[in-house]
């Protein structure tokens, strides 16, 4: 296990992905556990994450007392990373003071000394990294040397080879391509100026930039987290999605007795789908799914997922109509986290009268609830103290992570709490989930009651959300870009404009179209019209590196590069893995989708694109 103390990086998720990504099982805890909560789960490498602090303000987190005697006399290896490693430095008695320059964006680092933590990298090598720190090490403890120095001068890599502690003052975590090309660049454009931007910056020699925000930061990172993990702490690189499901399953089995029966809520998402799943493949049919029909479903899903749970899955699956009890409950309610409140006490009753029908028929009450919450809900659940990263659940009390009530008579369990979505849709292939279902996008617990503002029951705002909705999302899979897309949905609005159809002058609702790009679900992008493709750089030429299949090129960008000579090294470009995530909203395509959803859906005269990115905003509207 690799260990990731948390000292409040917005990126510290990013590490344990990272690494995961290297079939190493992660897990990310807060940087302030006790060190009870460390040895417990006796890890063989411990990395301290980034942060925003200086280790001099008072309330800075800090790991506990005895964690370096510890690491020391396990032979733990341990690894700071920027305020960890200057966490580390200042613990362990050497100095940290504020930088006299500070550093922040890409930066050249030389290496100084032969050293473990580069590996086969030579005195006067350089790599570009990814800096961000206003404080430095001014003086090292006893037994660490400096192996690597930024342009500047200031300290980028150090390391005590005998106590197993290193450190990098730099981001290796930071978003980069595994592997790539020095002089490869991607382009994104949507019309000539932003192309022509693109070659300039890229002929100007900053060859490796990104438009969709994929700055390849530590071009190096991945590969230095390699050789840390692999060749300097000799781990091992076994950790597949079978070998978790097998643990689960054992999990399972050694929680729930022989006798005993679990329920669990099945939302027609991924996450409670797979979840289910799994379980049933553990324990058969002491499963007992629920599907509630909360009146808050989009456009025939009732009858689309109970299709997928019985001819697909064989999940032993309760459709129970309670729309009347939900919506009852919600008329009048305006406030967003009243209603997500509402809408998780209403299915807590339920799956208690559920639990309760079940117990007259087995004659025994069902111990367990399968929830299918995620690993990020549990990250973003307890941040450590004093990071300055908002807990999730105050901005919005996701149902799923604390929101359940304190009487609550069933046990959890939560198979998928240390995996990601990405994680989640591995494993429920190997529980042959079918496909399409497992790259639904996601659709969140409270359904419509947040993408319908203000009064649900208003109206007929629910029938139109949902027609809109689903003109929305038939249009993007007719497109072929559902699978590029985090999430797409529609949100109606409590407003009326005035408009004029069939000659008419009408006053009627104002609907608006999401769509975002999103590795987690943390932070999005919002879709646009975008295109890609490679090139690449070679004495001031531009050339084609796009794969020969030019479709996924928008018809400005395919002239353009059509133009251009072939690559003489494409073969060597590692193209086919990283194009494909082409996506984009042509103006004919909204155009299209605008005038279906007006001449479809009655009561709508007004269609309108939301284009802001999380942060500021967030994915849902409530
Ligand atoms: P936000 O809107 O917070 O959403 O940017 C991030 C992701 O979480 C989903 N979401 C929810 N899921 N209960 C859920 O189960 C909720 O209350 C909830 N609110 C948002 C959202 O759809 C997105 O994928």
């Amino acid at each position: 296990l690799v260990l990731i103390l948390d000292f409040g990086s917005q990126y510290t998720h990013l590490i344990t992905r990272r690494i995961r990504a290297l079939s190493v099982f992660s897990l990310c805890i807060s940087g302030t556990s006790p060190l009870s909560s460390i040895t417990s789960l006796n890890p063989k490498v411990v990395i301290l994450s980034g942060g925003p602090h200086s280790v001099h303000s008072n309330d800075s987190p800090s790991f506990a007392d005895g964690f370096v005697d510890w690491a020391q006399s396990n032979g733990v290896f341990v690894l700071g990373i920027c305020y960890g490693l200057q966490l580390l430095v200042q613990r362990l008695g050497g100095e940290v003071r504020v930088g006299e320059k500070q550093e922040y964006g890409r930066m050249d680092i030389e290496v100084e000394k032969n050293c473990g933590i580069f590996g086969g990298k030579k005195v006067g090598d350089k790599q570009v990294v990814w800096m961000s720190h206003g404080d430095e090490t001014a003086r090292l403890p006893d037994g660490f040397e400096v192996v690597a120095r930024s342009q500047q001068g200031a300290v980028a890599a150090v390391e005590d080879r005998d106590r197993k502690f290193y450190g990098l003052q730099y981001h290796p975590e930071s978003e980069g391509t595994p592997g790539s090309v020095n002089q490869t660049f991607r382009v994104a454009a949507h019309s000539m100026l932003a192309l022509g931007r693109a070659w300039e910056t890229a002929l100007s020699g900053d060859n490796t930039f990104g438009c969709w925000g994929l700055v390849t930061h530590s071009p190096e990172g991945m590969e230095t987290l390699r050789y840390f993990l692999f060749d300097v702490c000799g781990v091992n690189a076994g950790w597949k999605m079978e070998d978790v499901m097998d643990e689960e399953i054992e999990v399972i089995n050694n929680t729930v007795a022989p006798d005993d029966h679990v329920i669990c809520a099945l939302s027609g998402g991924v996450d409670s789908t797979v979840a289910a799943t799994l379980v049933h493949k553990a324990i058969g049919d002491r499963l007992h799914c629920v599907f509630v029909d909360n009146g808050l479903l989009r456009y025939k899903e009732r009858e689309r997922v109970m299709e997928t749970f019985d001819r697909d899955l064989h999940l032993p699956v309760t459709c129970v109509d309670a729309s009347e009890q939900f919506l009852s409950k919600l008329k009048g309610v305006v406030d967003p986290e009243m209603k997500r409140k509402i809408i998780g006490k209403e299915f807590i009753c339920i799956f208690d009268a559920f639990a309760h029908e079940l117990e007259q028929k087995l004659g025994k009450k069902p111990a367990f609830l399968v929830q299918g919450t995620l690993y990020p809900d549990v990250i973003e659940s307890c941040p450590p103290p004093g990071s300055g990263r908002t807990h999730s659940h105050t901005i919005k009390s996701h149902h799923n992570v604390g929101g359940l009530p304190k009487d609550m008579k069933l046990k959890l369990i939560e198979p998928l709490k240390l995996l990601f979505k990405d994680e989640v849709r591995q494993l429920g292939r190997i529980l042959k989930v079918p496909e399409p279902f497992l790259k639904r996008h996601p659709f969140p617990g409270p359904g419509l009651a947040v993408r319908v503002l203000g009064d649900v029951t208003e109206g007929n705002a629910l029938d139109i959300v949902r027609l809109v909705d689903e003109i929305f999302i038939q249009s993007i899979k007719d497109a072929g870009i559902y699978d590029s897309i985090w999430q797409a949905f529609a949100v109606f609005l409590p407003v009326k404009s005035v408009g004029v159809q069939g000659d008419q002058r009408t006053h009627s609702y104002v609907v608006t179209l999401r769509a975002v790009t999103s590795q987690d679900g943390m932070t999005a992008d919002w879709v646009e019209e975008e295109f890609g493709a490679w090139g690449e750089v070679v004495e001031g030429e531009i050339y084609n590196t796009a794969p020969d299949d030019s479709s996924v090129l928008s018809p400005t960008l395919a002239t353009l590069l059509n133009g251009s000579p072939p690559c003489p090294n494409q073969g060597e470009l590692p193209i086919s893995t990283s194009y494909s995530t082409v996506y984009c909203f042509e103006n004919s395509f909204l155009k299209e989708v605008s005038q279906k959803i007006c001449n479809n859906v009655r009561g709508v005269n007004r269609v309108t694109l939301d284009i802001t990115s999380k942060p500021p905003s967030t994915i849902e509207w409530e």
